[in-house]
């Protein structure tokens, strides 16, 4: 049986990933360490509650001690490093956070997996282990209308979270070039589906339709994003994990490219439509004070993870969008509690100038 270290699990992609697993693996175990901060919900694990092949550890990556002994006690195979403060204008606001978790938490976790899986007087590695960074195509930085992220593409983030990100990913490859560390990274595009945090484009902007708010795009809604159903995501974390190539980055996304604009009036038009609501039109489109340093567009080439691993993107965005918009339809009370309190706050602090 495998043995997982997950961490940030009870976030958006890393919830979705372990409802993957155990609905994919039926003898594997799950250690999921995350912190809960306001993005980590423990009700996107509800449905695996009781389940012994997932195990829930609050606490932080970058904790030393406690991440000594969930080595000591499990004895991991692989650890996949979901954790991350993965806002982009939060990143904005507070950069320091982004390099602690992200960075440091990063560096913290290599260690203690180094530590548990090197022989330092043999110099080498037990068998069959592996640490799998999982990155974002934000770490490239913006393309022009041409062109498309390669695993070769040089580094060169824009935001404090990307630059946080390419850091972390840097310290990866150093791992690996410096001891010799199993390790892979994957680099995904924007991805959308249950369970993200309403934050974020997608649930941000079926959230404000359903109550009839205002729509805030940024700028002129021109930019472009390359949109992928998470869970193809979680599948590609999983192949690249028990069958990456050691040492390798493999890009994942689905040459998906939709500008801004094109989203918001795809969830109005579904939401009218859906909720037969005249309330719900373009009008509610307000067109605000752009990001600082936006990327203008992201567009990832997905060639090596499908010649080499054969994965390949099973969900288009038409039906995904619609599973997507189902969801947070279907699923009132959760985003309820997660937009009363803080988030209320948040949003105003955020969007009041714009
Ligand atoms: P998220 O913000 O929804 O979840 C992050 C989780 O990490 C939360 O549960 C939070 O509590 C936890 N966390 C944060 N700091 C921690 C710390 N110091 N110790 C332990 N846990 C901590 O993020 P997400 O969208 O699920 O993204 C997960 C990962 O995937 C991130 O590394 C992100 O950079 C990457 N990624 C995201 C996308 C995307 O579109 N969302 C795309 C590509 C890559
Ligand atoms: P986001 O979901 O924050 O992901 P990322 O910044 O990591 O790509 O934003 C996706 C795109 O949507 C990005 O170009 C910014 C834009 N955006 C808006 O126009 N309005 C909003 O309220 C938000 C949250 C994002």
């Amino acid at each position: 049986m495998k043995k997982y270290l997950i961490t940030g699990c009870a976030g958006f992609i890393g919830s979705n990933f372990v409802h993957y697993m155990l609905k994919k693996y039926p003898e594997i175990l799950l250690v999921n360490l995350d912190k809960l901060t306001y993005a980590g919900n423990l009700e996107n694990l509800k449905d695996v509650e009781g389940d012994p092949r997932h195990v829930f550890v609050q606490g932080d990556i970058c904790d030393k001690e406690l991440v000594e002994s969930l080595f000591a006690k499990y004895d991991f195979d692989y650890v996949i490093n979901f954790a991350a403060e993965s806002h982009v204008d939060r990143s904005i606001k507070n950069p320091e956070i982004f390099v602690q978790s992200n960075v440091m938490g990063t560096v913290n976790l290599l260690q203690r997996a180094k530590e548990a899986w090197y022989d330092a007087d043999a110099k080498t590695w037990k068998e069959g282990k592996k640490y799998l960074q999982v990155s974002t195509d934000e770490v490239y930085g913006a393309l022009g209308a041409e062109g498309f992220f390669m695993e070769t593409t040089p580094l060169c983030p824009h935001s404090p979270y990307s630059s946080s990100k390419a850091s972390a990913d840097m310290f990866v490859m150093a791992f690996h070039d410096t001891y010799g560390m199993p390790i892979n990274i994957t680099r995904c595009s924007n991805n959308y589906g249950p369970y993200q945090f309403p934050e974020k484009l997608i649930p941000l902007m079926i959230n404000n339709v359903k109550h009839h708010k205002q729509l805030p795009v940024y700028g002129d809604g021109m930019q472009i994003r390359d949109w992928l159903y998470v869970e193809d995501h979680c599948k590609a974390i999983d192949m690249v994990c028990n069958g990456g190539k050691v040492g390798e980055v493999y890009n994942v996304g689905g040459h998906n490219e939709r500008p801004n604009i094109f989203i918001v009036k795809t969830i109005i038009e579904q939401l009218h439509d859906r909720l037969k609501d005249d309330g719900i039109s373009e009008d509610l489109i307000k067109h605000v004070a752009d990001r600082l340093g936006h990327d203008r567009r992201y567009g990832i080439d997905p060639t090596k993870i499908k010649n080499d691993l054969g994965w390949y993107p099973e969900t288009p965005f038409e039906k995904g969008i619609v599973l997507t918009i189902d969801w947070y339809l279907d699923h009132e009370e959760w985003m309820e509690h997660i937009t009363s309190g803080n988030y209320q706050k948040y949003y105003e602090e955020m969007y009041k100038n714009k």
